[in-house]
């Protein structure tokens, strides 16, 4: 069954991409997606763009997304963006708890945990990033904090509310750094989160669970971390901004399910 599920490859543009130059890549990536059909392709462009580049995918099967959300529907909070304004604006999926908030401006497991209730209460998908820096892999503490991140953000989750979001590990030493996790080492920790998984939902939630790896991903190492068991896709940031990579990052992950 697991094998079967259809790999997912997002592409968090972070701040980068203006609205001309959104619609344009996406416009260009629209244009091949009916040949890696096999794969869920999701565009996370700034919360400026989102609405052009849901234009600009009509008609194909790409979905959008935001890169973070607020967890109040609306309210005195300059400056935030509410589930319901990004609902409207056409996206499906927000990025919650991203390594570069948690670093800059201050999110905690605790705040993502608030945020993945607001996105889920509006349908919106969460895509709740989990990871280690250097330091705590250099001291062995990487599965400590895996397992700490997820307790206090996710685990608190209903059986039905977990299983409609999804995890992404980027280890915060891969992330823009070109130093990608070896496939041995996404797959210690991917297959470390679905056994937390199997031990607090059970094994049915753990078999569908979509674990997302994140940091350096480019199309010369996408094949060889997909093809490990528990990797089921990822979340691209550089290399997402160029059409050509981001598809050809897509193009690798499908033949996860070939033959
Ligand atoms: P890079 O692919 O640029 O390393 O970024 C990964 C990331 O942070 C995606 O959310």
């Amino acid at each position: 069954m697991d094998s079967l599920k259809k790999p997912v490859v997002a592409g968090n543009w972070k701040m980068h991409k203006t609205i001309t130059e959104a619609r344009s890549l996406a416009a260009e990536i629209a244009s091949k997606a009916a040949e890696v059909r096999e794969a869920t392709l999701i565009l996370i462009p700034p919360f400026t763009a989102i609405c052009e580049v849901k234009k600009a995918v009509e008609g194909t099967e790409i979905k959008v997304g935001a890169q973070d959300v607020f967890w109040e529907d609306q309210g005195a909070f300059t400056g935030e963006i509410s589930p319901l304004q990004l609902k409207e604006a056409g996206c499906e999926f927000v990025v919650i708890g991203h390594s570069e908030r948690r670093q800059y401006f201050g999110e905690t497991d605790e705040t993502v945990r608030k945020k993945v209730l607001a996105a889920l209460r509006h349908n919106l998908t969460p895509i709740v990033c989990i990871g280690e820096t250097l330091e705590e892999r250099e001291k062995g503490q990487t599965l400590e904090k895996i397992s700490s991140q997820l307790e206090k953000s996710v685990f608190t989750l209903s059986p039905q509310d977990f299983q409609k979001i999804i995890l992404a590990y980027e280890p915060i030493w891969a992330i823009g750094t070109s130093r990608n996790a070896t496939p041995e080492q996404a797959e210690e920790v991917h297959s470390f989160i679905r056994n937390l998984i199997a031990e607090r939902y059970g094994k049915t939630q753990t078999s569908c669970a979509i674990i997302l790896y994140g940091g350096s991903v480019k199309p010369a190492n996408s094949f060889s971390l997909i093809r490990e068991k528990d990797v089921d896709g990822f979340l691209v940031g550089g290399a997402s901004l160029e059409a050509e990579s981001f598809l050809a990052i897509a193009r690798e992950a499908v033949r996860k399910n070939e033959g």
